[in-house]
């Protein structure tokens, strides 16, 4: 990832963010943020290319967002870059759990769940208010003695869910998937920092490369009595009747990714298929959705008897 094209977008098209995987030879990987909350229609995308891009790809990149402003190519300066992106990256607290980075030790305390992430090319660091959301959520199903066996992270970013959810969970088994196979190598190093070890059997994590729940190993590993899903709105309603099938009868869904204006929509969504509204967490524009299956809903996949 050596060379980034910036542009702002709105949020519609940030959120209706298109698949360039067949529209480039050598396809960028694109990030959206939010630089500022209180301009929650202001969103900024940046590609990164490997190579430098040409001016058609930039041109062809723009056309594909109708909000596109102005165009801005830059380097990557690797060193700086990581040296930048570290700079700021306070600990932060969220129950008992910490996510800090290696800088940062000294601020774990006893009986802390200590989460070592450190920034790079992964959304995940904790910073995010939807990460927060997540991990307050964990936070307090843990206080509830909830006890999942399965767990399912899907758009896993850094892995930070995924490690924080077998951190309180240490005898569950647990996979976690992300479309961006850039962000499936960060977590697969993530979870080695955090001893946390790989595979498929339980106090283990398994890390797949898929949009959604589109990977045989996802659907073969559920139903799961705890699926955690940081995307964003549209995708996130896309994948409620798969997603809500792939729970476990009792089991708990926490969704964030959502806005506010969005967060009806998206209950209302997986409603339909039986998911309950039991909790809305976080700060108010991010709010993180906690939603619990019903006992007696019909059939779930993989049929496991509980
Ligand atoms: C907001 S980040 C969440 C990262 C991490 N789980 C957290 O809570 O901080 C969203 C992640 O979802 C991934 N993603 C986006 N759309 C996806 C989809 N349809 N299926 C799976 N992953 C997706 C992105 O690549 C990104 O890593």
């Amino acid at each position: 990832m050596s060379w980034t094209v910036a542009f702002p977008v709105n949020r519609a098209d940030a959120e209706a963010l298109p698949d360039v995987d067949d529209l480039f030879d050598a396809p960028p990987t694109l990030n959206v943020e939010e630089p500022d909350p209180a301009r929650p229609d202001d969103w900024l995308l940046t590609a990164y290319f490997a190579d430098p891009p040409s001016p058609d790809a930039v041109t062809r990149l723009a056309s594909l967002f109708p909000s596109a402003g102005p165009v801005t190519v830059a380097e990557l300066e690797e060193a700086d870059w990581t040296t930048l992106s570290q700079r700021g990256l306070e600990p932060v607290r969220a129950g008992r759990f910490l996510v800090h980075t290696a800088a940062h030790t000294a601020a774990v305390r006893p009986g802390d769940r200590a989460i070592r992430i450190e920034a790079g090319l992964a959304f995940g660091t904790g910073q995010h208010a939807t990460t927060l959301g997540c991990l307050h959520a964990l936070d307090r199903l843990g206080k509830r003695r909830a006890r999942p066996a399965r767990i399912a992270d899907l758009g896993t970013g850094t892995g930070v869910l995924a490690i924080a959810a077998l951190k309180r969970w240490p005898g569950a088994a647990a996979v976690a998937s992300d479309i961006d196979p850039v962000a499936i190598g960060v977590a697969e190093g993530n979870a080695r920092a955090n001893r946390t070890r790989a595979g498929r059997a339980a106090g283990r994590l398994e890390l797949v490369t898929a949009p959604g729940l589109g990977h045989p190993r996802l659907k073969a590993r559920a139903p799961y009595d705890l699926v955690l899903a940081n995307i964003l709105a549209p995708p996130l309603i896309a994948l409620a009747r798969e997603l809500a099938h792939a729970t476990s009868p009792g089991g708990t869904v926490v969704l964030a990714g959502l806005l506010s204006g969005q967060a009806r929509r998206v209950r209302a969504a997986y409603r339909r298929h039986g998911l309950v509204p039991m909790a809305t967490l976080g700060r108010a524009e991010w709010p993180c959705l906690v939603l619990k299956r019903r006992a007696s809903a019909p059939g779930t996949a993989g049929g496991r008897k509980r």
